[in-house]
């Protein structure tokens, strides 16, 4: 959930500014609260404060900041409330030490107790300042450090910043990954900030720690460099107002990628037994959508809810297929935990926690993507699981995409002033348009706010329909597939109790209802992926229309590696 970031260097540099930088790249793992502490060598300074990078940053002056070393968080609270004591970095009992943190210290409360008969002081409500203090009792060393992980229960990814510029950095359960480039280190909870310095990033394996101090990195353990093909300038705005707007325009590119790189694959005999996917949100979504493709094809396979896979799962299966575009969602390690058998991993990062554990990794290669809302990587991850079903390249997809794209742009308009005031909405779709209308659904509510809930068309009739009033609008997701009749007779049923009517369709019905058109594909498991592109640019087009920021929906971080 939380960005970190930190640097050494063998000479003086604008750290303050380094550190804004990366920071504004960190921000969309967590955005509630920020801060950088940095070191000259002599010196150390610590500055944090509630608010997004670029204000908090502005109020508090960090690009003044010069120095050998310095360490940056972006927060998303799990322990104790947003306010700025409990904003990263905390120091310890004096100015010398200071820690940034992400995820959950199980045992903090034992820990503290310990600490405070030590005579330490804390500042702050969170488990994360243990560890600062811990570092201090222990010593600011290698042998310092082990002793720390030794007391240390629950998942952590930290690093420590010391008065002389070093950092020591651990991880267990949560990410962090180095990179050492000509004039120094840098560590961060994932690539994207390390890109400017380097690509051949390192990820530290689990319960792994390493040492850094200007261009020096001890590193003990067991893994290897790996280089990123992501560009530095995938992770920049450039002329757009929002990163899911870029995003969701990005997508004929890049699945015009994904399949050159799927061209190159064999998908041969990889899937046989029992098959089950896991997910949260959308990959849930994209899990499901895998379980109807699979099923038709012939296999035994189940999509679960990533959190709910141990309740339900019964039997392992013979395969998980895992969908994170992060590959680093708790709820989807956690689930694999326990499990022996083989993994099948679809996500957007080479070095993630769930790549490392898989035995086949499926890489979308989508680029960066920033908007909290995931649309590239959910359209990436579809098209994965329809040639893994299919072992077919679906060569027209990227038009029939960009086709879908162009036609709705200006079109959705029209529905965001319908919506606009609305306070509940129905997205509903048949067979595999269920898919779509939940995704639909999930991208409304996270950024535009508005309840929007998804059912599949005939089931409306068993109880949601008594919400229906007049000008109630109602969503239908309806190509011409083999739903297309019964969806029409669903779509009378509602416009008979007065719904506004919205179709998302191939061709607009003789109703009288507001029409978002995408093109016709032969091949009907094709469709989830054209259908989407409306319902993500209604989202968007809304979220803004209500004065709302896409990209940092409230509450919400883009990787969720909490319980
Ligand atoms: O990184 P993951 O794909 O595992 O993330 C899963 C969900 O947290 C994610 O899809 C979430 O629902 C998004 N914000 C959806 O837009």
């Amino acid at each position: 959930m939380c960005g970190i970031f930190g640097i050494t260097l063998e000479k003086r540099k604008p750290v303050g500014k380094l550190l804004t930088d990366a920071l504004k790249h960190l921000e969309y793992r967590g955005y509630d609260s920020v801060g950088i502490a940095v070191t000259d060598g002599k010196k150390s300074f610590l500055r944090k404060g509630v608010g997004f990078v670029s204000d908090v940053a502005l109020e508090k002056r960090f690009e003044e900041l010069d120095g050998i070393a310095g360490i940056g968080h972006t927060r998303w609270a799990t322990h104790g409330e947003v306010k700025e004591e409990n904003a990263h970095p905390h120091q310890g009992c004096r100015d010398v030490l200071f820690v940034v943190h992400n995820g959950i210290l199980e045992n903090y409360l034992e820990l503290r107790d310990f600490l405070i008969k030590r005579n330490h002081v804390f500042r702050s409500e969170t488990d994360s300042e243990v560890i600062v203090h811990l570092v201090e009792e222990f010593g600011a060393n290698e042998e310092g450090l082990k002793k720390v992980l030794s007391l240390l229960e629950g998942t952590y990814a930290f690093v420590v910043l010391t008065k002389d510029g070093t950092l020591l950095c651990a991880r267990k359960g949560s990410p962090l990954v180095v990179g050492k480039f000509e004039e120094g280190v840098v560590v961060a909870s994932d690539p994207i900030p390390i890109l400017p310095y380097t690509k051949k990033i390192l990820r530290l394996g689990e319960g792994e720690y390493c040492i850094a101090k200007g261009r020096k990195l001890l590193y003990r353990g067991s893994q290897q460099p790996k280089t990123v093909s992501w560009s530095e300038r995938s992770a920049e705005l450039g002329s757009f107002n929002h990163f899911m707007e870029k995003e969701i325009e990005e997508q004929p590119l890049v699945l015009k990628n994904l399949l050159a790189w799927l061209r190159d694959d064999s998908p041969d005999r990889i899937l046989h037994g029992r098959i089950h996917l896991i997910g949260a949100g959308t990959s849930y979504h994209a899990a499901l959508y895998g379980e109807y493709l699979l099923r038709k094809a012939g296999y035994d396979a189940r999509a679960f809810i990533a959190s709910e896979y141990t309740y339900w799962k019964g039997e392992d299966p013979d395969i998980v297929i895992a969908v994170s575009q992060s590959g680093e969602t708790t709820d989807v390690l956690e689930a694999l935990k326990d499990y022996e058998g083989e993994i099948i991993a679809i996500t957007n990062n080479p070095l993630s926690s769930l790549a490392s554990l898989s035995e086949r990794v499926f890489l979308l290669n989508a680029g960066p993507e920033l908007g909290v809302a995931a649309t590239k990587t959910y359209t990436a991850q579809l098209t994965v699981l329809y040639y893994l079903t299919t072992g077919r390249i679906p060569e027209n997809l990227p038009s029939l995409v960009y086709e879908s794209l162009i036609r709705n742009k200006e079109a959705v308009k029209g529905v965001v002033e319908v919506l606009k005031d609305r306070s509940s909405v129905y997205y509903l779709g048949r067979g595999l348009n269920v898919v779509t209308a939940k995704e639909g659904a999930l991208k409304i509510k996270e950024i535009a706010y508005i309840h929007a809930e998804a059912y599949p068309a005939g089931e409306s009739k068993h109880g949601p329909i008594a919400l229906v009033e007049n000008g109630f609008p109602v969503v239908f997701v309806m190509p011409k597939d083999e739903t297309y009749k019964d969806s029409l007779s669903n779509l009378e049923e509602m416009l008979a109790r007065g719904a506004k009517g919205i179709v998302v369709g191939n061709e607009p019905p003789e109703q009288p209802v507001m029409f978002l058109s995408i093109p016709y594909t032969k091949d009907p498991r094709l469709n989830p992926i054209i259908s989407v592109l409306p319902l993500q640019l209604l989202a968007y087009k809304l979220s803004v229309a209500r004065g709302y920021n896409p990209d940092r929906p409230r509450n919400l971080a883009k990787s969720v590696t909490v319980k």
